[in-house]
């Protein structure tokens, strides 16, 4: 596929983010109650993503992979972690949140990379998330991850391949928005079999499902104990 993926997220995730989480006036915290219906679903995935890892995250260092922004940090800040580490293919998105952090008292807590997170080498952390991300990589790429991420702690989200109208509605919005000409590079949706059995042959053995009606066809797959 020649499609150019880094420019592709660099062309989108930035008005993705405003029309899906609202941003506040300072730029950088999520608005509560964002009226859209997949906005909320995904600042409910927000939300419920930090309130899972709570318990884990005490003095831990986070990596998380493909954090457009790094939006995430802000809900983070209701755990105790040590360090947040964010990386993503769209470097405008990193640039973006360089510059929210400059001077704030979250610089110190807080590195910010881009690049391609399947080639990336990870630095040093404890739990690993990634949120509507794996839903871009195909299955090799998704091994990929998975062999950098074990023996870690992780928590990472996808679409699930399950019968859903709203993940009907979704596969359609996808192609009328974008889909048609952006050469195949939509998102995959997969079952959550098929990523536990990657996250298996890895070495991972109790891997945890989560779903919830509020994140639709959205479903958490973690190992955190
Ligand atoms: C749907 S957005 C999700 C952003 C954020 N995690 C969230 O939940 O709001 C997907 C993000 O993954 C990033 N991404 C996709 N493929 C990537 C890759 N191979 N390496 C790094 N980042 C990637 C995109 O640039 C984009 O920011």
């Amino acid at each position: 596929m020649s499609m150019d993926k880094k420019k592709f997220w660099e062309n989108k995730i930035q008005t993705w983010e405003k029309d899906r989480y609202g941003i506040g006036e300072n730029n950088s915290s999520v608005e509560p109650g964002a009226s859209n219906i997949a906005g909320s679903s995904l600042q409910f995935r927000f939300e419920k993503a930090a309130e899972i890892l709570k318990p884990y995250v005490d003095d831990k260092k986070i990596l998380d992979l493909g954090c457009g922004t790094g939006i995430f940090f802000n809900e983070l800040q209701k755990t105790n972690f040590s360090h947040y580490t964010g990386v993503d293919l769209a470097e405008s998105a990193i640039l973006e949140a360089k510059e929210k952090i400059v001077g704030t008292e979250k610089e110190n807590k807080c590195s910010l990379f881009s690049g391609n997170i399947v080639k990336f080498d990870f630095p040093d952390c404890d739990v690993v998330v990634s949120l509507g991300v794996l839903d871009w990589l195909d299955k090799d790429e998704i091994t990929e991850l998975f062999k950098k991420t074990y023996p870690r702690k992780f928590l990472f989200s996808i679409s699930e391949k399950r019968a859903s109208i709203t993940r009907l509605i979704h596969s359609i919005y996808v192609y009328l928005a974008y889909g048609w000409k952006s050469e195949g590079y939509v998102p995959i949706y997969y079952t959550t079999d098929e990523i536990i059995e990657i996250a298996k042959a890895v070495g991972y053995k109790n891997i945890k499902i989560f779903r919830h009606p509020r994140l639709r066809f959205g479903t958490f797959l973690y190992s955190l104990d």
